[in-house]
C-alpha cells in the first residue's frame, strides 16, 4: 500500500534522487533546492509524494499562474509502476487546483519520452499540435 502526502522542502533530496535516476526526466538549475523551496512556497499544498514501504517512491509537482495549472516531475519508481500511483498523484493535483478555480492544466513532455506520452494520452490529455512553445534563456544560464 502507499500513502500520498503533500511534498515539503525536507523531501527535496529524495525527490531529486528519484528524478536523477529516472530516464526521460531532466534535472535543471531550476530544480535547485532554493528554486524548489520557492516553488513549494508559491504553490502550497499542490505537490505530492507517495511513501511506499517506508521510502519515497513517487512524486509530482504542480502549481498555477492564476489562470492555468502546470504539472511537472511526475515520477514513480520502476518497482511500483502500473499500480495507479501516478494517476492518484495527478488526481490530487487536479483536484486541489480545481478547488482554486484552475480547471485547465498543461505538462511538458520530451518528444523522446514515448512512455510518458502513452501515459498522458491514455489519461485523456490532449497532445497539442497547434502550439509552438518558445523559450528564452538569459546568457550564462544554459542549464536553466
Ligand atoms: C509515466 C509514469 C509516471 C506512470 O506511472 P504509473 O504509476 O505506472 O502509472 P499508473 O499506474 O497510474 O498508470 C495508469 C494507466 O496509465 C497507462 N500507462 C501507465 N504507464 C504506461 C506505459 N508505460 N505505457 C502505456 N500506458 C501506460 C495505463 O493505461 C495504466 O493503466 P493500467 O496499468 O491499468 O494499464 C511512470 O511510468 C514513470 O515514472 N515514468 C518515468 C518518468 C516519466 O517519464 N514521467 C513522466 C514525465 S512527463
Amino acid at each position: 500500500m502507499y500513502k500520498i502526502r503533500p511534498m515539503t522542502a525536507d523531501d527535496y533530496d529524495s525527490v531529486i534522487d528519484l528524478m536523477t535516476r529516472t530516464p526521460g526526466i531532466s534535472v535543471r538549475d531550476a530544480d535547485s533546492r532554493e528554486s524548489t523551496v520557492r516553488y513549494l512556497e508559491r504553490n502550497p499544498g499542490l505537490s505530492f509524494v507517495a511513501e511506499i514501504g517506508g521510502r519515497l517512491g513517487a512524486c509530482v509537482m504542480s502549481g498555477h499562474d492564476g489562470r492555468r495549472g502546470y504539472l511537472q516531475h511526475l515520477v514513480v519508481l520502476p518497482d511500483y509502476r502500473r499500480r495507479g500511483i501516478a494517476t492518484a498523484l495527478v488526481e490530487r493535483c487536479l483536484s486541489e487546483l480545481e478547488g482554486l478555480g484552475i480547471l485547465k492544466c498543461h505538462i511538458d513532455v520530451f518528444k523522446t519520452n514515448a512512455q510518458a506520452s502513452a501515459y498522458w494520452e491514455g489519461q485523456g490529455w490532449t497532445l497539442r499540435t497547434d502550439i509552438n512553445r518558445y523559450s528564452f534563456v538569459r546568457t550564462g544560464a544554459e542549464n536553466a
